[in-house]
């Protein structure tokens, strides 16, 4: 099967998929399925491998073992910039925002032409104000939170098929928190399909479609949200959540 549409089918799908990082063995076999549309949660505890799992997606690790099919098609062996120009936006958790550059300039190089949409460009401004006001700020100048604002904003200046987002709310002030809940709303209702890593559960539970939990390296748990949200031993299993220490 080679570049075949299918709208039924799940927008990306890794098979038994290895991979190693100089001799070490970090991902043993996983097997995610990212259904099209709606939002897709990566939980596990810190070191299950949910950051190797995004690098390895995005072409920054080569799968050593194992299939990668995006949209209908075979991307094992995609190199970083062909797998991007599908349609697939990354946020790393550190960012990767250029330090000596504005935010309008680290914006710039990620909109096609360098050309931005203003009405899209409105729509950031309305989830991010902050950055409207730092516009012409050198991106190393920013706190930590407002290069991760600059961040997100990168990664969704353009249409997307597929965000992968790892950890956007940590050190991120609430009302912040907030903005970014209403900018995933936002890009479910077009059409994005988000997978997104995070820890903070009481953010995810409200937002998520689907939910997979990883630990050392594999896939333990696959489902909708609202299943594992209302499951409290569940969580407890998965999560080491008690029951009562999530609001
Ligand atoms: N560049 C690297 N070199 C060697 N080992 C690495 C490297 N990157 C990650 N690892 C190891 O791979 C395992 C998975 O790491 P990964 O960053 O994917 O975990 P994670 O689930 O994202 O954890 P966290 O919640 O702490 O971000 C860890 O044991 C980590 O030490
Ligand atoms: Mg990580």
């Amino acid at each position: 099967m080679h570049d075949v549409r299918d709208d039924s089918a799940p927008l990306l799908t890794l098979s038994g998929v290895h991979t190693h990082i100089g001799e070490y063995h970090i991902l043993q076999g996983v097997d995610l399925v990212v259904p099209r549309a709606g939002l897709t949660v990566l939980l596990g505890r810190n070191g299950a491998g949910k950051s190797t799992t995004l690098r390895t997606i995005m072409g920054l690790w080569q799968a050593s073992r194992g299939r990668l099919v995006f949209d209908g098609a075979d991307i094992t062996a995609e190199k970083t910039p062909d797998i991007s120009r599908r349609g697939i936006a990354f946020v790393p958790e550190d960012m990767g925002i250029f330090s000596g550059l504005t935010v309008q300039e680290n914006l710039r190089l990620a909109a096609i032409g360098g050309r931005f949409d203003e009405a899209r460009l409105d729509w950031i401004f309305g989830l991010f104000p902050a950055l409207k006001r730092f516009w012409l700020r050198p991106g190393g100048t920013l706190s930590g939170g407002q290069k991760q604002m600059v961040a997100i904003a990168r990664a969704i200046i353009e249409p997307r098929k597929l965000l992968l987002i790892d950890e956007p709310t940590k050190g991120l002030a609430p009302a912040i928190v907030d903005n970014l809940a209403q900018a995933f709303e936002d890009l479910k209702a077009r059409d994005t399909t988000i997978l997104l890593v995070e820890q903070n559960f009481h953010f995810v539970r409200a937002l998520g479609d689907h939910v997979a939990v990883m630990d050392d390296g594999r896939i333990v748990h696959t489902g909708r949200m609202d299943a594992l949200s209302a499951d409290e031993a569940l969580q407890a299993r998965l999560l080491g959540l008690h029951a009562g220490a999530v609001h």
